[in-house]
């Protein structure tokens, strides 16, 4: 019997019992084994290694140069922390978008070597037949709505999404297919507060919120802009519960002077 047995774990069906009891569901990005360990303690619910990764890992300006393989390295790291959370991973720009073939093969790579425990893909009905082969082969699949950062070339910003009625209406018609397609979640990014709760209250698989106020099911915050470490970037929707970039750089700042000054290490941290 594994030791961890006692441990009940979060699975795709917990999440959807969570929507029925209006039972928020919370979720955060982790990309490492510490971090992964650190959030799971904390009692998070569900855990996204987003390609997040390739702007507070990696230091790329957009989502798109990072790998699968790279994104199949930290969700090993990540699964490796995790007792208790629903794991989910991004599939990276590039891996499911051209042919489902593709897609699956995507996937399965994710689940196999990564180790996930259900994958993430942005897009509604342009990758329908990519999320349809996924979900067929008994994958999980979470959907993503609204900005999708994978398209930032297409967008040309990162501003909120779906103000116009059209591009709402699709959204709208979007989340259905999503549900319709057996994805069991989805996350809709930077869309107006009314238009997440519409579509929250549309469909009957939770929808999980980043700048789509508090009326979606769930909400989740990429974490090193959750714990102030991502100095630079402000959105109206980040709540900062920590100055994280502030603390250590003090830290590092004092470690530096007593290194200098010879007042670290004293007698007792000596042998
Ligand atoms: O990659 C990521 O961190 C994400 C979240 C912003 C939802 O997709």
């Amino acid at each position: 019997m594994s030791v961890h047995s006692e441990i009940k774990k979060i699975t795709t069906e917990t999440l959807r019992k969570m929507k029925f009891d209006n039972d928020k569901i919370s979720m955060i990005t982790a990309y490492d084994f510490t971090t992964a360990k650190m959030v799971d303690a904390g009692g998070i619910d569900a855990v996204l290694v987003g390609d997040s990764a390739a702007n507070v890992m990696a230091g790329f300006e957009t989502t798109l140069p990072i790998t699968l393989d790279q994104m199949i390295y930290h969700t090993q790291c990540v699964v490796r922390g995790i007792d208790r959370a629903l794991v989910v991973a991004d599939l990276p720009f590039g891996t499911y978008q051209s042919n489902p073939e593709k897609a699956l093969e995507s996937a399965v790579r994710m689940m196999k070597e990564g180790g996930a425990h259900a994958v993430k893909i942005e897009g509604g009905k342009e990758i329908e037949e990519s999320i349809r082969k996924i979900v067929n082969a008994g994958i999980p699949v979470m959907g993503h709505l609204g900005l999708t950062p994978q398209s930032i070339y297409q967008f040309g910003t990162y501003k909120v999404r779906a103000k116009e009625d059209a591009e709402a209406e699709k959204l709208i018609s979007d989340a259905k297919l999503l549900e319709e397609l057996g994805c069991f979640a989805v996350v809709l990014e930077k869309i107006p507060a009314d238009l997440a709760k519409k579509v929250t209250e549309a469909i009957t698989i939770p929808t999980i919120g980043i700048g789509a106020g508090a009326n979606c099911d769930g909400q989740v915050l990429v974490y090193h802009d959750m714990v102030g470490m991502n100095k630079g970037f402000s959105p109206k929707f980040l709540r900062r519960y920590l100055d994280l970039y502030t603390e250590i750089t003090g830290a590092v700042a004092q470690y530096v002077k007593d290194v200098k000054s010879v007042d670290f290490p004293n007698e007792s941290e000596s042998y």
